[in-house]
C-alpha cells in the first residue's frame, strides 16, 4: 500500500498512533486497498465493560491516543444513571464509567448509540469508518455514505489517525448489487432481513410493491447484517443509489417470510436498533390505547440525544410503567440474562439475545410487543 512520507512518520515513531498506523496498514495489505483515504467520523463499537474487560481496558490506556476526527461511540453496558435500576452491581458500573472516561480523554464524544445518524447525519458520499454492522448498513444503504464494516479496532485507529484503507465499499464500483430480491409479500421488513441474511450474499437490491419508512429500512438493514454479512443493500425508487448500477440479472422471489419461536415472556425489549423519535411516538400511541399499567417488565431502549428531545413522552410511558433506557442496549447490557424469554421486534436482538445473554427469544411486530405487555 502506498504510504505518504507523513504517513511513514507516523509509522515510526514507536508509540500508540504507530500502532494505529500498523491496524490500518495490514488491514489495507489485506484487502489489497491503494491508499489511505481522509475520513470524516469514526465510530467505535463493543464499548461495554463486559466485552472490553480488565485487559482490554488496560489497552486502552496503555495506547496514550487521541482522535483525529469526530469520534462517537455505541452503547455502553447500563444506563449511565439508571443502572441500578437495570440490576447492574455497583464494581460492573465503576469499571464501565472508567471505560467510558478513557474514551472521553482521548476525544470522543459519548453518544452510547447504534444510531449516531440521528444526531449528525453524513452526507452522500462522505468517507466514514464505523463499526456497529446496523450502523454500517444503513449509512451505505439508506444515506449513501461510505463505509466497510469495521471491528471496534480498525474504527479507533481511524479516529486515531483521521483515514481508512480504500477498499471494498469506499470505492464507486464495489456498491452495484449483485441480486436482486423480489419481495411479492407484505413482508415485516426485520423478519425479511433475517430470513434473507443467511440466504443471499453480497449487495441485495429489493423490489418492494410499496416504499419502506426509513424506520423499516432501518430495521431490515439490522436484521441483514446479523444473520449474513451484509454492509450494504439497495431498494428500488428509494434508496440513493439504486439506479446507479445495472439491476442484476440473478434473483430471487420471497412470498413469505415468517418466524416460529415461542415462549413465554418475562422481558417485552423494543429498541435494537435505538428508537428513533417516530418509533417512541408509535409505542405512545398504542399505549394511550390500552388500559392502565403494562403487567410484564417492559424496556425500551433509544439514545441520549432522543430520550431528551422527547421527555414528555417518555415520562408518560413510564407512568404506565414502560422503562425507557438510554447509553446501553438489551443486548450489550449483561442486566438482560435475569430474564428467560425476551420477546422483540428486532432481527438482530433475535440473532445475538441467544448467543450473548443466554436468553430464549420470541418475535412480535412493535404493536404486538405493546399489547403483550399489557396482557
Ligand atoms: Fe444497537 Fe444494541 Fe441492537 S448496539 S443494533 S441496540 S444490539
Amino acid at each position: 500500500m502506498f504510504l505518504t512520507k507523513e504517513e511513514e512518520k507516523l509509522l515510526e515513531r514507536g508509540d500508540g498512533v504507530s500502532k494505529c498506523m500498523e491496524i490500518l496498514v495490514a488491514l489495507g495489505e489485506i484487502f489489497g486497498a491503494e491508499r489511505l483515504i481522509p475520513i470524516k467520523h469514526a465510530h467505535i463499537s463493543g464499548v461495554s465493560y463486559q466485552n472490553i474487560g480488565d485487559e482490554g481496558l488496560e489497552w486502552l490506556k496503555n495506547l496514550n491516543v487521541n482522535f483525529a476526527v469526530k469520534t462517537t461511540i455505541n452503547p455502553a453496558g447500563m444506563d449511565l444513571e439508571r443502572w441500578s435500576e437495570m440490576g447492574i452491581d455497583e464494581s460492573f458500573a465503576k469499571k464501565q464509567i472508567e471505560l467510558l472516561n478513557v474514551f472521553k480523554e482521548m476525544g470522543a464524544e459519548l453518544t452510547l448509540t447504534c444510531t449516531p445518524y440521528y444526531i449528525q447525519k453524513p452526507s452522500i458520499g462522505e468517507h466514514l469508518a464505523w463499526a456497529e454492522s446496523s450502523a454500517v448498513i444503513y449509512a451505505n444503504s439508506v444515506l449513501g455514505a461510505r463505509t466497510n464494516r469495521e471491528s471496534g479496532i480498525s474504527a479507533l485507529a481511524s479516529a486515531v489517525i483521521g483515514k481508512t484503507p480504500y477498499y471494498g465499499l469506499h470505492i464507486k464500483e464495489n456498491r452495484a448489487p449483485n441480486i436482486l430480491v423480489k419481495v411479492e409479500c407484505d413482508c415485516d421488513p426485520a423478519i425479511l432481513g433475517y430470513k434473507m441474511g443467511s440466504e443471499i450474499e453480497g449487495i441485495p437490491i429489493f423490489k418492494f410493491n410499496r416504499m419502506l419508512s426509513d424506520d423499516e429500512l432501518k430495521a431490515l438493514g439490522a436484521s441483514l447484517a446479523s444473520t449474513g454479512n451484509i454492509a450494504m443493500f439497495h431498494v428500488v425508487e428509494q434508496t440513493p443509489e439504486w439506479n446507479h448500477f445495472d439491476i442484476p440479472r440473478e434473483k430471487v422471489s420471497v412470498d413469505k417470510a415468517d418466524l416460529k419461536f415461542e415462549c413465554n415472556p418475562d422481558l417485552i425489549a423494543l429498541g435494537c436498533p435505538h428508537m428513533s423519535k417516530s418509533e417512541i411516538l408509535d409505542v405512545y400511541r398504542i399505549v394511550e390505547k390500552m388500559g392502565g399499567k403494562v403487567k410484564t417488565e417492559f424496556w425500551v431502549f433509544t439514545s441520549r440525544y432522543v430520550y431528551d428531545s422527547m421527555k414528555d413522552v417518555v415520562n408518560r410511558l413510564e407512568k404506565r410503567g414502560i422503562k425507557v433506557f438510554k447509553d446501553t442496549c438489551m443486548v450489550v447490557s449483561p442486566a438482560t440474562e435475569r430474564f428467560e424469554c425476551v420477546m422483540t421486534n428486532s432481527g438482530k436482538a433475535l440473532t445475538y439475545l441467544p448467543k450473548l445473554r443466554g436468553v430464549t427469544v420470541m418475535y412480535g411486530s412493535l404493536e404486538e410487543c405493546v399489547k403483550k405487555a399489557f396482557e
